[in-house]
């Protein structure tokens, strides 16, 4: 190699280059490679172990024999190279083999897909909808409507329908520690099976581009074990507790009577909307808006004041410039949701 200043320039590049490629290969919070926590992840990553063992063994034989031949018939002065076309026999035995190979892969590969696609009678049924950009989480035998926080019982196998209103968009249902990607398509619906075998939380992400905010569509799945998952389907199952403070009932009269009631729905009121998120215990989850914001006063007054700001191509349309809210409106507005826990 040449030693020029220039070479040692772009060999220093080269590095810096690869020493951030490698920073991907750490455990991060939606690795698939490590730690699955559901039998379908453990399932479909002992198929991949077994293709990557066959992927390996293949690769190593072929670059061996490479090698050998490159050593074994490299040009020497005064030798021909072999002058030959084609070997039926060799061409044969390279479509055998790797026709057995595929052929065997594909009967743990199906065998995988239709257990990991298989409804227990005692599943527990999750309808999810996709919008954009946020998540509905709808328990049709629990009563249950909830927004970007799943909530699973560990060990019950969640049986799940993953659809899109027909005026959005597609979007995909990723939590790749719990399950593989499924697509969120208008007007079908798609399913997807998880049980999980740890409790914790686990990160997910729209998969498919979906608009603007398509990498600001996240969600959160809390896996409880079932006297917590009991718990809070109990809490969920509650109507939202009228406001005692003055500035909160202020905020109530704005939210029922004005347009927020037209997209959203607080049980025990007359605000019924299904545009945008169920609010009813809004305060029992730990972020909002595609689970990318933290729960809390500021970003709550921030989001009512102006929602397109804070994300853009939000359908939620700004309260000061749009809904034609004053700011102390949006104070009332967020003394309430406050409220709802
Ligand atoms: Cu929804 Cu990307």
């Amino acid at each position: 190699m040449n030693g020029s200043p220039a070479a040692k320039r772009r060999l220093l590049a080269l590095l810096a280059l690869l020493a951030v490629f490698a920073i991907a290969c750490d455990t991060g919070p939606q690795d698939f490679l490590k730690s699955q926590a559901s039998v379908q992840t453990q399932k479909a990553d002992s198929l991949w172990d077994v293709t990557f063992a066959i992927a390996v063994f293949i690769f190593v034989v072929v670059e061996g024999l490479i090698i050998y031949a490159l050593i074994r018939f490299r040009q020497r002065p005064g030798r021909e190279a072999a002058q030959f076309h084609g070997n039926t026999k060799v061409e044969i035995i390279l479509t055998v083999i790797p026709s057995l190979i595929l052929a065997g892969l594909a009967v743990p590969t199906v065998q995988t897909i239709f257990e990991n696609s298989k409804q227990p009678p005692d599943a527990l049924r999750i309808q999810v909808v996709a919008k954009q950009f946020w998540w509905e989480f709808n328990y049709p035998d629990l009563g249950i409507v909830t927004a970007n926080e799943l909530h699973l019982p560990v060990d019950q196998t969640a049986y799940i329908e993953i659809t899109s209103p027909t005026n959005d968009v597609i979007h995909s249902f990723w939590v790749p520690r719990l399950t593989g990607a499924q697509d969120a398509v208008p007007g079908r619906t798609n399913t997807t099976v998880i049980t999980p075998t740890a409790t914790g939380q686990f990160w997910g992400q729209c998969k498919e581009f979906c608009g603007l905010s398509h990498s600001r569509m996240r969600l959160r799945v809390f896996v409880e074990d079932r006297s917590t998952f009991d718990q809070w389907v109990a809490d969920q199952g509650e109507e939202a507790a009228e406001p005692t403070d003055s500035l909160a009932q202020q905020g109530q009269e704005l939210f029922v009577n004005g347009q927020c009631a037209a997209c959203h729905t607080i049980s025990g009121t007359n605000a019924a909307g299904t545009t945008g998120p169920n609010l009813t215990h809004l305060m029992s989850r730990r972020t909002f808006a595609g689970a990318i914001f933290r729960m809390n006063e500021g970003n709550l007054r921030d989001w009512v004041a102006d929602a397109p700001a804070m994300k853009p191509g939000s359908i939620m349309p700004s309260g000061l410039k749009s809904m034609g809210l004053s700011q102390s409106d949006v104070d009332a507005i967020v003394a309430y949701l406050l409220t709802l826990e």
